[in-house]
């Protein structure tokens, strides 16, 4: 055995430094210990004596006076793993016998590929800290941003990274920030999917080795999310330590998951170092990604509610006509035409299905795909951005107008980052797609992917949405992505220069979207991508919801739902309730289950309501003015997954309590009653115990002998129970209620 064990760095003797109270920010120039303390979190890192910039705690908020000495390096263990790759690094270079995920890895002009990066010196900035490191001999200089919301803890870091030399340097790794827990046990959560079946929770232990989250697609895809959960030992639902991260990025991404020699838990996460390699000329920069990472002592329960309220308060952008206000504004309820009439759009036909949402209570009607070019099918169109004249013979105005006229908004699909062989624009510009020249350009749904990151490409999709929200009234876009990158290459540029693509796409695609809601201050935005595919906490600094799959198979829609809440707010999830049976599963609900589904986030209606019976019709209406009268509850409130659908629960029930505690709303669901067993006994959460709430069904009735009004310690208490008569296949109900 080569066991050497040099503790040669260990700095025992250094003073202890006590932290001035009230700052959020601190840091002690004896020690060298930076500490940041928001919400019930404290993070600490520190310079240690080596000059590196060392993870030294993250966790449950510390006491104002605690103190640390400077950070330790840790050992070396035996002779195969250094001293340097064990200390859990804020960033660590990829130098040095660097054997755990670097989160920089940089190749010099001259072949060399060594990279350590030390502390140079820091600022203090609103919330945080930018901490500059340099390379030990070479000027590659890395600042890191830190910021943490006073409220919620959550901090906000990322990287620039900059070549001060004369030399070009390439960067072909670079993280946002890397992660770092002591030694223990731990459980991993992390969202997968695929298109029409996007966010399922996985738990598993983290083991010795590395779990890979990933999209290599050029965008954020459907198979794995930018998000992770990391509990503690026993944590659960609503106890126990968890710390959670998110990457707000809509390229292709890479979170690295790993347990090291020494059992310690690190999660490193930016840009995807696939095909990745930026190059920089003397001078340059690269900024990263924003990771964002908190932590949470009330479970999985509370590491989400955390999010929500930051996602709400400091992620998603303000329309003008909300300006000032806590919040962004609760998203309208809105009609979309896609399954009912998919690509057979017309002026008269949507002006008939506009006058039915009117009637049920709708607040925007939104035309999908269909309405522009010579598009008939998805094999063309895509790239003509003309209103279509045999569908539309008199523009879009008079449908608009009808839709005004009936007290709605009105809201456009696009999909501009895309187009159809079959299309003027591609006859002109064929050149202007992904491509590598000589080689195939493969299709998928008949189209090719744009080169979003050209400035001509850029110019031109910024130009037609521009003109269509200057010449139209529209208050809103639903922007679709409907496919993957293929031959990503970008041959206007010399080859060393071409894989920028993987940043400048997005990055564009973030300055269009800043640029038009800069333009147009009212306008709102979806981001869709055949689904689920583009959500993450970059789209939504620019976009007002999501499209969170498209599958709207109510029953598939709560797991589903589940899967989203744990990283993404309700606010955003926009859930429509369409036709039966469902054209993916071909089940069969009832009206009053798939309304019930689909009010656990921002309702929408997405059925042929030309077809709806009277009845159906009533009933749709009466449960829109129920959902308007509690919706900001639902989907700014705290949510609580009382009974999660997942692993084929046959219940499931949801909670959500207004931030001022007057107003509690409950979803109740039952996939099939089996055994006669009753639906169990909801003990609710969050209610102020001494408060009196009454309670008033939405759909459904609770047990005979439910008081009508009580205290919340007795609803959290003894509890809410449902009527023996809520039995069944499919069945929901819901209740609110309301502080007396
Ligand atoms: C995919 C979207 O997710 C659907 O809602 C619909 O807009 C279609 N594209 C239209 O092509």
């Amino acid at each position: 055995m080569l066991k050497t064990f040099s503790f040669a760095l260990v700095l025992m003797s250094l003073p202890l430094v006590v932290f001035a109270q009230a700052a959020t920010a601190r840091f002690d120039a004896g020690s060298k210990v930076f500490r940041l303390d928001g919400g019930n979190a404290s993070y600490v890192f520190g310079v240690n004596a080596r000059g590196e910039l060392q993870q030294v705690y993250w966790g449950g908020r510390l006491g104002a006076t605690d103190s640390f000495p400077q950070a330790m390096p840790m050992r070396e263990w035996a002779s195969f793993d250094s001293s340097y790759s064990n200390t859990p690094q804020e960033y660590a270079g990829w130098g040095a016998g660097l054997f755990n995920e670097p989160a920089l890895k940089v190749t010099f002009a001259d072949g060399n590929r060594d990279l350590v990066l030390h502390y140079e010196s820091h600022t203090e900035t609103a919330n945080g800290f930018d901490v500059v490191l340099k390379d030990i001999a070479r000027p590659v200089f890395v600042t890191l941003h830190y910021s943490i919301d006073p409220e919620s803890g959550i901090l906000a870091r990322s990287a620039t990274i900059e070549n001060r030399g004369t030399d070009a340097v390439t960067v072909e790794q670079a993280a946002a920030a890397a992660w770092a827990l002591p030694a223990g046990h731990y459980t991993l959560n992390y969202l997968t999917g695929r298109w029409a079946g996007e966010w399922t929770l996985n738990q598993e232990t983290i083991h010795a080795g590395a779990r890979v989250l990933e999209s290599r697609r050029g965008s954020t895809g459907h198979q794995a999310n930018p998000w992770f959960a990391i509990q503690a030992g026993e944590a659960d639902e609503e106890h126990g330590e968890v710390w959670f991260g998110a990457l707000g990025w809509s390229g292709s991404w890479r979170i690295t998951v790993e347990q090291d020699q020494l059992d310690a838990a690190r999660v490193t996460g930016g840009f995807n170092p696939f095909d990745f390699g930026y190059g920089l000329k003397a001078g340059e920069k690269l900024q990263t990604p924003v990771f964002y990472g908190g932590y949470s002592a009330h479970g999985l329960g509370g590491a989400s509610r955390l999010l929500h309220r930051y996602e709400l308060e400091h992620i998603l952008p303000r329309t003008q006509a909300t300006a000032g206000q806590a919040a962004p504004k609760v998203r309208p309820v809105i009609y979309n035409s896609w399954e009912a009439t998919e690509f057979r759009v017309s002026e008269a036909g949507q002006m008939a299905l506009a006058e039915k949402a009117a009637a049920l209570g709708i607040d925007r009607f939104v035309m999908d795909d269909g309405w522009f070019g010579q598009r008939k099918d998805d094999h063309a169109g895509l790239g003509d951005w003309y209103v279509n004249q045999e569908k539309f013979p008199h523009g879009l105005k008079p449908l608009i107008d009808k839709v005004h006229a009936l007290g709605m908004d009105f809201g456009l699909w696009v999909e501009p980052e895309m187009v159809n062989p079959n299309s003027d624009l591609y006859r002109a510009h064929p050149d202007w797609v992904l491509h590598f020249p000589g080689r195939p350009e493969s299709e998928q749904r008949n189209q090719l992917v744009l080169n979003l990151a050209r400035a001509d490409v850029r110019d031109y999709v910024l130009g037609f949405l521009d003109k269509l929200l200057t010449e139209n009234d529209i208050a809103f876009f639903k922007w679709d992505y409907n496919r993957n990158w293929a031959e990503p290459g970008w041959d206007q540029l010399p080859a060393s220069e071409q894989k920028r693509v993987y940043v400048e796409f997005t990055r564009n695609l973030y300055g269009i979207l800043a640029e038009l809601r800069k333009k147009h201050p009212n306008v709102e935005i979806e981001s869709c991508s055949g689904g689920g595919g583009r959500v993450d906490l970059g789209i939504l600094r620019y976009t007002d919801e999501v499209w969170p799959s498209d599958n709207t198979d109510p029953f598939d829609r709560l797991s589903q739902q589940d899967g989203f809440s744990y990283a993404y707010t309700p606010q955003v999830m926009m859930a429509w309730v369409t036709d039966t049976p469902h054209w993916l599963n071909k089940r069969t609900t009832s009206l009053s289950y798939r309304m019930l589904s689909s009010m656990q986030g921002s309702l929408g209606i997405g059925a042929n309501i030309a077809n709806w019976t009277p009845d159906e019709a009533a009933l749709a209406k009466r449960l829109i003015a129920a959902y308007h009268q509690v919706q900001p509850t639902i989907v700014e409130g705290d949510l609580y997954r009382l009974i999660s659908p997942r692993n084929e629960s046959a219940f499931s029930a949801t909670q959500t309590v207004s931030r001022d505690k007057t107003q509690s709303v409950v979803f109740a669901f039952i996939h099939s009653t089996q055994k006669g067993h009753v639906f169990p006994t909801l003990k609710l959460k969050g209610l102020d115990p001494a408060a009196e709430y009454a309670l008033t069904p939405i759909e459904g009735k609770a047990r005979e002998g439910t008081p009508a009004a009580a205290s919340g310690a007795w609803w959290m208490n003894h509890g809410l129970d449902f009527s023996e008569d809520f039995r069944g296949d499919f069945q929901a109900a819901a209740f609110r209620l309301d502080k007396k």
